[in-house]
């Protein structure tokens, strides 16, 4: 190998930027491992999934998006999957007495998780696989790869009874103004046992979330509750999702007292508190 001639001072400096590479790399490397490589959400070969020691493709984010020829059946970005077509046991059914706020159908960002979560089809049914001349527009299976495992974690199945409302209205029957354009004041919503939400309009859409500590106010971060747009009874409104709590590329949140994918970690109950005010 050649080595570029270089003065005294120029070696000095080269290798001063070089430890400075060095350390970026490090922090790089920190935040990778926090991210979605490597983790229970990488389907390919180097990750840690059910799938991951069949699987025969070191990608990652193909189980769950492709650049090209999404499927735009449910509004998350340029999903790679058949979105499940099961049917749900809801949480309503068991009849709480304290429950206020409507359920629209299981879909939007929900769907896309239950797509694996619901253990109905194949972890690796994806539209259009790694490589070309890849794509089938109803999804096929991959690599031969299973339906999710597990009873009632990490498989839900199709009784969401059990698990905490999906795809119902925030604040206990919802944003006060019959087009859910609350201000940030909690008496905007029907219960006021919800912490209030920020609302801003994106693209002439509106988007709605719950401040974190975590990140800045009135910013719409990752590790705010996201809440997501969705119309019932005509009305546009906010609605918690699977994502409104959960981020699934980010696994910096798996610890003793966490599992992974949260927006926010979980110590002390934070996610729950984000927006119930008990
Ligand atoms: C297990 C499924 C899954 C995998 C694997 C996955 N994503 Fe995602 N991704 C999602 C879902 C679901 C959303 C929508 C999240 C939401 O609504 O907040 C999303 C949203 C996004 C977004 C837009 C929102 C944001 O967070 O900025 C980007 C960009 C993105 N993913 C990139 C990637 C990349 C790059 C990879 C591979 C390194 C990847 N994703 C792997 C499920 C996945
Ligand atoms: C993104 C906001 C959000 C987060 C975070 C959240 N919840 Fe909820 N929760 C709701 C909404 C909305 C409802 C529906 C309330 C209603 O309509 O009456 C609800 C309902 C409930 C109910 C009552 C259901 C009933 O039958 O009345 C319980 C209990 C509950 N949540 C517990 C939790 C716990 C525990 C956590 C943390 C693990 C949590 N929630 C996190 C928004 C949230
Ligand atoms: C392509 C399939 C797939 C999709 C889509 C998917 N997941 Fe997962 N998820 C998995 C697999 C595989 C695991 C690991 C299961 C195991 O370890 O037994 C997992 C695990 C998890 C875990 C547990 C993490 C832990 O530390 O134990 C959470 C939380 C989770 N997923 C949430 C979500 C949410 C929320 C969505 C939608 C935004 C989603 N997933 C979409 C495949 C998927
Ligand atoms: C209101 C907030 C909230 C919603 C909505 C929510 N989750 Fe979770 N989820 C959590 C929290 C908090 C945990 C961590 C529980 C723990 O630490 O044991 C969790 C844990 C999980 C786990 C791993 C559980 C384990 O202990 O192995 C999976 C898988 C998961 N969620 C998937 C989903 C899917 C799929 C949806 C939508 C159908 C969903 N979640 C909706 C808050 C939520």
């Amino acid at each position: 190998m050649k080595m570029p001639s270089v003065t005294r001072k120029g070696f000095a400096l080269s290798l001063a930027a070089g430890l400075v590479v060095a350390a970026t790399q490090l922090v790089s490397v920190g935040s990778v491992q926090a991210g979605i490589k490597g983790s229970k959400h990488d389907l390919g070969s180097g990750g840690t999934s059910q799938l991951g020691a069949t699987a025969t493709t070191t990608e990652v984010c193909v189980f769950c998006h492709t650049p090209h020829g999404s499927n735009t059946g449910a509004p998350v970005p340029l999903w790679n999957k058949s979105l499940s077509t099961a049917s749900y046991t809801r949480y309503s059914s068991l009849n709480t007495t304290t429950l206020d706020g409507s359920e629209a159908p299981v879909g939007s960002v929900s769907l896309a998780c239950l797509s694996c979560h619901d253990g109905s089809q194949a972890m690796d049914v994806m539209i259009n696989a790694p490589g070309s001349n890849g794509y089938n527009a109803a999804g096929a299976n991959f690599a031969g790869g299973v339906s999710m495992t597990g009873t009632p974690l990490p498989n839900l199945g199709t009784d969401l009874s059990n698990d905490h409302p999906i795809s119902i209205q925030y604040g206990g029957g919802g944003w006060k103004s019959a087009d859910g354009d609350g201000a940030s004041a909690s008496t905007t919503l029907k219960d006021g046992s919800f912490k209030a939400g920020v609302k801003s309009t994106i693209n002439a859409n509106p988007a709605w979330w719950i401040d974190t500590s975590v990140g800045t106010a009135n910013v719409r971060d990752k590790t705010d509750m996201v809440l997501y747009t969705r119309t019932l009874s005509g009305v546009v409104q906010p609605f918690v999702e699977c994502a409104s709590c959960h981020d699934p590329h980010n696994a910096s949140t798996a610890g003793a007292s966490s599992v992974a994918f949260l927006r926010i970690s979980n110590t002390g109950s934070a996610v729950c508190l984000a927006c119930h005010d008990k």
